[in-house]
């Protein structure tokens, strides 16, 4: 583990918070300090305020930040269960700020920071519950990052709320957003289909919390008041990135960040300011095996396999000129040209253009659209797609 101790006293990192960054612009760094930064830092916990070590690292170094950052909870008292039990609530320093001015200056540092090492592509993760999410939300919006999408998290097993003062808050907001507008950001839509069962994966996550014994325990103790699920974190790394990818995580805690980044075979950087953290880390993730097949962590994009134009079917005598093809329900039919185009009626196109008209719809997609009748059976004339693109691997 690097001990990256920047000043080693939690005290003065606390004071550090509430720090101006007008200087954040003059350390769009690429030197090789930077370059070492980032090296020495790859796949380790490092010790220290997350905002100064991201300083130190180059520009538009990694592909995805995952935050889970302190959420302000605002704990006036302590909370009690109905038999006088305590509750394991945080209220630990790092969760104490003076006031929503001093959260949101510190937010806006790290967002900063983050947005700093963050790739033109990357995209970046905060999770938060409604004390702090909205404030993070209008951060992130001023500074440029482009909301992708909130997600919600519900909890398969919330804590009830014992007060019966309100209702049992049972979820967290994920907000997903790229470095910019511009981004042309990763979403691996085919791995979250199929993580889904083949159905479009949705924006609530309906997850257990982190308990049983995923849950690190010391003295029989939760070793972090708030470690999060793996299967969270998995879900957001599989979404958003490619093996090989380096993840960034400026509040790594028990470092569920960095066990999962491992295991699916990306890079970590995770940050803590905490030294009895980053050490329960860091024994953590070396227990942690990466799945060893790269066949088994590839992503399936259907964007990154070959354009098969349909003029093909017809040269290879898949399909012939003349012959009609169909929707799945019979209702719109058109005949295949020799060119590779369609035409019904006067209308001639494409397979997409003729799937759109036929619909009065903006858009089709015509390789799912079109079948041919076989035997008094649809078929889709995506088999041959496949056929071909096999046969070209
Ligand atoms: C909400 S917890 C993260 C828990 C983590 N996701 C996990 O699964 O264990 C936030 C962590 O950020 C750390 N932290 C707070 N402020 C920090 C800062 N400025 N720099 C680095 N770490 C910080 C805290 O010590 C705490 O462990």
């Amino acid at each position: 583990m690097i001990l990256f101790n920047l000043d080693g006293d939690s005290e003065l990192l606390h004071a550090k918070r509430t720090m101006g960054r007008d200087d954040k612009n003059k350390r769009a760094d690429t030197s090789p300090a930077a370059t070492d930064s980032l090296s020495s830092a790859l796949d380790r916990v490092v010790i220290g305020n997350c905002i100064e070590f991201m300083d130190t690292l180059p520009e538009a170094c990694v592909d995805m930040v995952f935050a889970d950052p302190p959420y302000n909870l605002q704990l006036a008292n302590e909370l009690h269960r109905p038999n006088q039990s305590k509750v394991d609530a945080v209220n630990d320093d790092w969760d104490q700020f003076e006031s929503f001015a001093a959260y949101d200056h510190f937010t806006r540092d790290w967002l900063s920071a983050a947005r700093r090492v963050l790739k033109p592509d990357g995209t970046l993760w905060v999770i938060g519950s409604y004390h702090n999410i909205f404030r993070v939300g209008t951060v992130l919006q001023d500074l440029g990052y482009w909301m992708l999408n909130d997600i919600i998290w519900r909890k398969a097993n919330p804590m009830p709320n014992f007060r019966g003062r309100r209702f049992t808050n049972a979820h967290e907001t994920l907000i997903w957003c790229a470095r910019s507008k511009n981004s042309k950001y990763r979403f691996n839509y085919e791995s979250m289909k199929a993580l889904n069962e083949d159905l479009q994966m949705r924006s609530d996550w309906y997850l257990p919390i982190c308990s049983g014994g995923e849950r690190l325990k010391i003295d029989g103790r939760k070793a972090h008041p708030t470690q999060k699920p793996e299967s969270l974190i998995y879900r957001t790394i599989v979404a958003a990135t490619n093996v090989g990818d380096i993840v960034l995580d400026p509040f790594f805690g028990s470092g569920t960040t960095g066990a999962v980044s491992k295991k699916l075979g990306r890079h970590y950087v995770g940050i803590e300011q905490e030294k009895t953290y980053a050490a329960i880390a860091e024994k953590r993730i070396a227990k942690v095996r990466r799945i060893s097949s790269d066949e088994l962590l590839k992503i399936e994009q259907k964007r990154e396999q070959p354009r098969i134009p349909f003029g093909w079917l017809l040269e290879r005598g898949l399909l012939k000129p003349g012959q009609v093809l169909m929707d799945n329900r019979r209702r719109h039919s058109a005949r295949i040209r020799a060119d590779g185009s369609l035409s019904t009626g006067d209308f001639k196109g494409s397979i997409h253009q003729v799937g759109a008209f036929v619909q009065k719809a903006p858009a089709c997609n015509g390789w799912q659209f079109w079948f041919f009748e076989r035997g008094g059976k649809l078929i889709p004339i995506d088999i041959f797609r496949q056929k071909i693109r096999a046969e070209l691997h």
